[in-house]
């Protein structure tokens, strides 16, 4: 326990390497402590995130009795070594029993606020979820310039179960705590101040922070500051609560963990702090156990493990990127543009004719401007990007740039051209990006004399918001550039998952069954609505045919002609008509305000149009298709088996690296929602024997679009999951 050179970790200075913790036993090499005059500095050293695992506990408190006894102790410092606080409870640990004897969060956070001596938390990095909670029961806290602040424990489909929801409150107030608990949002140290989160903001190290304002706590004998105690800020400002669950209503839609930790909220405004206490305990355990926090929890680290490469060691050479190109300034290269300048990376915008760049830029500064009006961006913060993006029509331009990213028509004699011209241009070492979503990596790669730099770069549009990045690796694209273009994901604040080259890559070639199967629905009896409605209640973002009205109908058609005479499908394959029959009358969507809906001006909400019911029922005729009733089940069942099956098949064909790379693809490019892990999560939840029985009765009734995956079989047959499965 007595371990200067902890210290370095922290910066405090007068360390005193001799206090006599010779009491407090070893149990847990994951706290440490220094006395510096008078004061204990109690520091979690559990990287990376300090996080309170077993061990952590008995440490602090071990500390605790131990400096509690000591004449020469006047008061605590709890902070975290390292880069951050304490990150909140070990998310590893929920459902694993705890050896016998081991502290829990619950009982150290009754051991910090019954302290007869004052701990004061200095908090650096994040102080979140259980990490906060357990700052919350100190009876003071420092932050430093940076620190953030957050419970967002419902974003793993808990609550704040170590006392989060009966402290806030009494701290700050009913209604902030209630936004920030519900939000699982982070706050900045400044509006952390501002809230009464922290007593004081500081310059420098927490540790210097934390012990001088607790020498002088000890110095004034103040009393200590227990918020359990307090009760003056939990008047219910009128309609909260009802305010609350009307907003989560919508944006919280079939997620159960918002709605308890409103619930929770309430408690501490109608029950005495102990009884609270206990509601709370009761909801975070009913809410632990259920299957979207298994969801979410998978999906966290699911995340997490899609930038870890089997065969790109973490000490590949990264070259950051300080400049950027993107050729086509067109909605992807725009948005695409609009990343990099969000980022603070210079970005040229390339076109080929002065008319395609101002249109381009403008439809950039429309964009921002938009959101500066809605409130949701600075002025300030508009200027500052719109001063990082140029534009130019010499594709000289692109000389300097770190990363070249190309974003015109899809035409492969178009990309190659493109890419020959960029090989000629680009410096070395640069990485040279197709934004392609459907064409050939390697194909474009051969076109260079520099493979090995070329990789793909699939955003999702609109690239600005959308945080998917599927990172495509060619045959030959070298380790440095898969590297360097995973880790551009953090600044642009992009998920990265890596896939191989194929039709779709992993996310567009689960679409198409998806799609396919939709539209079939429409063929036998169901109408956009029907199955956009299931979908929707499933938890999808938005159903198949309000994705095609948003994303523009157009988009596909154009690919699809093209596609027919680069390289038709086979004939005897179903295929449904309707598509392109919208298409042939105009109606590509939101954008001409008619597509598989109709929308009134300036309106984006989808109505049912009897013209398309009606050019939906006469396809049917004309086909021979007795229609029929499509439950909401039979629909959901039909749109994401395919998903399911042709996971499988990606998997297997190593085109991805994980089930869960699949998932994080689905959740953040299609709106799957994350509360149900992403579909092979989904899958294993339902059972692989199950979903294999469905697909082959399916294809008993249906044909070869049903076949199961062969990984699916071996997986059903051996009772294995998804999960299973090692990545690479
Ligand atoms: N438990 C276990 N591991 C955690 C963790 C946690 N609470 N938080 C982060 N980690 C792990 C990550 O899995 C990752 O592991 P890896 O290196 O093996 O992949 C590593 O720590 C680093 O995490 P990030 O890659 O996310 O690092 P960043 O610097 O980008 O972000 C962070 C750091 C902001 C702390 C982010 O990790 C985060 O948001 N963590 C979760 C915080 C959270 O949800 N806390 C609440 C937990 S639940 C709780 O406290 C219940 C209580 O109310 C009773």
């Amino acid at each position: 326990m007595r371990s200067p050179d902890c210290l370095a970790a922290t910066g405090a200075t007068k360390v005193r390497a001799d206090f006599p913790l010779t009491r407090v036993p070893p149990m847990s090499s994951l706290v440490r402590t220094v006395l510096q005059d008078g004061i204990v500095l109690i520091i979690v050293e559990n990287p990376p995130v300090n996080a309170l695992s077993v061990g952590v506990p008995d440490g602090i408190m071990a500390a605790l009795a131990e400096g509690a006894a000591d004449p020469q102790v006047g008061g605590f410092v709890l902070l975290g070594g390292g880069r951050t606080f304490i990150a909140g409870a070990d998310i590893r640990e929920f459902g694993k029993p705890r050896p016998p004897g081991a502290k829990t969060i619950f009982d150290l956070i009754a051991a910090l606020e019954a302290s007869p001596k004052p701990v004061v938390a200095a908090i650096h990095g994040t102080a979140l979820g259980g990490g906060l909670e357990v700052a919350l029961a100190c009876h003071w806290r420092v932050g430093v310039k940076g620190s953030q602040y957050g419970l967002p424990e419902v974003k793993l489909g808990i609550l704040p179960g170590a006392g989060g929801t009966q402290r806030l409150p009494r701290l700050i107030g009913l209604e902030p705590a209630a936004r920030l608990i519900v939000s699982g949002e982070f706050v900045p140290a400044e509006k952390a101040l501002a809230l009464g989160i922290v007593d004081q903001l500081a310059e420098g190290e927490p540790a210097d922070a934390g012990a001088a304002f607790a020498r002088q706590v000890v110095a004034e004998d103040r009393p200590l500051r227990r918020i359990r105690d307090m009760a003056d800020k939990l008047a219910v400002p009128d309609g909260l609560f009802e305010e609350l669950r009307r907003s989560i209503a919508r944006s919280g839609r079939g997620q159960v963990a918002p709605w308890r930790c409103i619930d929770c909220v309430e408690a501490a405004a109608t029950l005495p702090f102990d009884q609270g206490l206990r509601r709370e305990r009761e909801l975070f355990e009913e809410c632990l156990a259920s299957p979207q926090s298994k969801a979410l929890r998978h999906f966290f680290f699911a995340e997490r493990e899609a930038a870890k490469i089997p065969d790109v060691p973490k000490d590949t050479p990264v070259t950051p990127v300080r400049k950027a190109a993107v050729i086509g300034a067109g909605t992807m290269g725009g948005g695409i543009a609009m990343s990099f300048a969000n980022a603070g990376i210079p970005v040229t915008l390339v076109e080929t004719a002065a008319e395609a760049l101002d249109r381009g830029i403008g439809t950039i500064r429309a964009n921002y401007a938009r959101t500066v009006a809605s409130g949701r961006l600075p002025q300030a913060a508009m200027d500052r990007a719109m001063a990082q993006l140029s534009g130019t029509l010499d594709l000289a331009a692109i000389a300097d740039a770190d990363i070249v990213v190309e974003a015109v028509f899809e035409d492969m004699a178009v990309k190659k051209d493109l890419f020959r011209r960029i090989d000629g241009i680009a410096k070395a070492g640069a990485m040279l990006a197709t934004n392609t979503s459907t064409l050939d990596v390697d194909e474009i790669a051969a076109a260079t004399g520099r493979p090995e730099k070329v990789i793909g770069t699939h955003f999702f549009s609109p690239a600005n918001v959308m945080k998917l990045l599927e990172v495509v690796r060619g045959a030959k694209t070298d380790r440095p550039t898969i590297a360097s273009t995973m880790a551009l994901a953090r600044p642009l604040k992009k998920v990265a998952v890596l896939v191989g080259v194929c039709d779709g890559f992993v996310g567009n070639r689960m679409l198409a069954g998806y799609m396919q199967q939709a539209l079939f629905l429409l063929e036998e009896g169901a109408l956009p609505q029907d199955v956009d409605r299931a979908i929707q209640d499933f938890g999808f973002a938005m159903g198949p045919f309000a994705m095609m009205d948003l994303a523009g109908n157009d988009v596909e058609w154009r690919i699809r002609k093209h596609r027919e005479k680069t390289n038709p499908p086979p004939s005897n394959r179903r295929r449904s008509r309707l598509p392109d029959l919208i298409c042939e009358q105009g109606r590509f969507g939101q954008k001409t305000r008619a597509g598989w809906y109709r929308y009134e001006p300036g309106d984006r909400t989808p109505h049912p149009d009897p013209a398309i019911e009606a050019l939906i029922v006469e396809n049917s005729r004309a086909d021979g298709i007795v229609r029929r009733e499509i439950g909401a089940a039979e629909i959901v069942q039909r749109c994401l088996l395919p998903l399911i099956n042709e996971g499988a098949k990606i998997l297997d064909e190593g085109l991805a690296l994980r089930p869960g790379d699949i998932d994080v693809i689905w959740v953040y490019g299609y709106g799957f929602p994350a509360y149900k892990g992403g579909p092979m999560f989904h899958a294993d939840q339902l059972g692989l024997p199950e979903v294999l029985a469905q697909l082959l009765r399916l294809e008993g009734e249906q044909g070869s679009f049903w076949t199961p995956s062969p990984l699916l079989v071996r997986l059903a047959e051996a009772g294995r999951g998804f999960s299973s499965l090692k990545a690479g």
